[in-house]
């Protein structure tokens, strides 16, 4: 309430100029200790008027303050969902020359090793597992890459996205033709917070990167659900 205090100090000037504010509030109903002055001792009038102009300035400042911290409550509210809602990582498989794979018997998951974003650590470089922080609509892109090491060798990638163990969308090239491959799969999908999210490479398959991060594996919240 400083900021009232200051503001009556000034109220006298603003009056000495003329009308100014609108605020007159004709037909107001007036606290009873204001108007009983002005009953009781007609001197004290001028007195009144100004008290009764300060009471309805403070009325009018008040219910200011008040929309104004309302305004301010909701912005904090709004920004604080924003801030929650922030769901994003972006993973290379390695930074230096490397081949994952071929795996004999069964899937493994690809731990993508170079983290260009990761919020929260929601992706583990360890396990190679996004787990979903906030259930909502996602957007998971995978990018594969192989390298059949010479020309006239097969070249086999075949990975897939996987949600709690099960595909969701797969890639595969399996070819000896060709000693380099890439291909990429973008998904959009309802994801439940818990869900665990990762690349599998099938047996036999295997991605091939270097520093220039031709195998990426990235996803961010579209949008939340409750
Ligand atoms: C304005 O707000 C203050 C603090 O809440 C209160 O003491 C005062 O009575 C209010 N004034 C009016 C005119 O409503
Ligand atoms: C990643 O997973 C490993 C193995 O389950 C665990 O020990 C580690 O705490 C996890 N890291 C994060 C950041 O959750």
């Amino acid at each position: 309430m400083k900021g009232v205090a200051v503001l009556f100090c000034v109220l006298s000037l603003v009056l000495g100029q003329g009308q100014i504010y609108s605020w007159d509030g004709t037909g107001e109903t007036l606290a009873p200790d204001l108007i009983n002055p002005c009953l009781t001792d007609q001197n004290s009038c001028g007195c009144c008027v100004m008290q009764r102009q300060k009471w309805q300035l403070e009325q009018y400042l008040n219910s200011s303050l008040n929309s104004l911290e309302d305004l301010l409550t909701s912005a904090q509210t709004t920004l604080r969902n924003i801030r929650e809602n922030r769901v994003a990582f972006s993973v290379g498989l390695t930074d230096k020359r490397r081949c994952v794979g071929p795996v004999k018997m069964t899937a493994i998951n690809v731990v993508y090793q170079s983290i260009f974003i990761n919020i929260e650590e929601a992706y583990n470089s360890t396990t190679g597992v996004f787990t979903v922080p906030r259930s909502g609509v996602y957007n998971l892109a995978l990018t594969v890459f192989s390298d059949a090491g010479s020309p006239g060798a097969p070249l086999a990638v075949c990975t897939s996205i996987r949600r709690n163990g099960v595909a969701l969308a797969a890639l595969k090239e399996i070819y000896d033709q060709d000693q380099e491959d890439q291909a990429t799969a973008v998904i959009l999908v309802e994801l439940r917070v818990g869900d665990r999210v990762s690349v599998s490479l099938q047996p036999g398959c295997w991605l091939c990167d270097d520093q220039n991060h031709y195998n990426t594996f990235s996803g961010f919240l579209l949008y939340a659900t409750v």
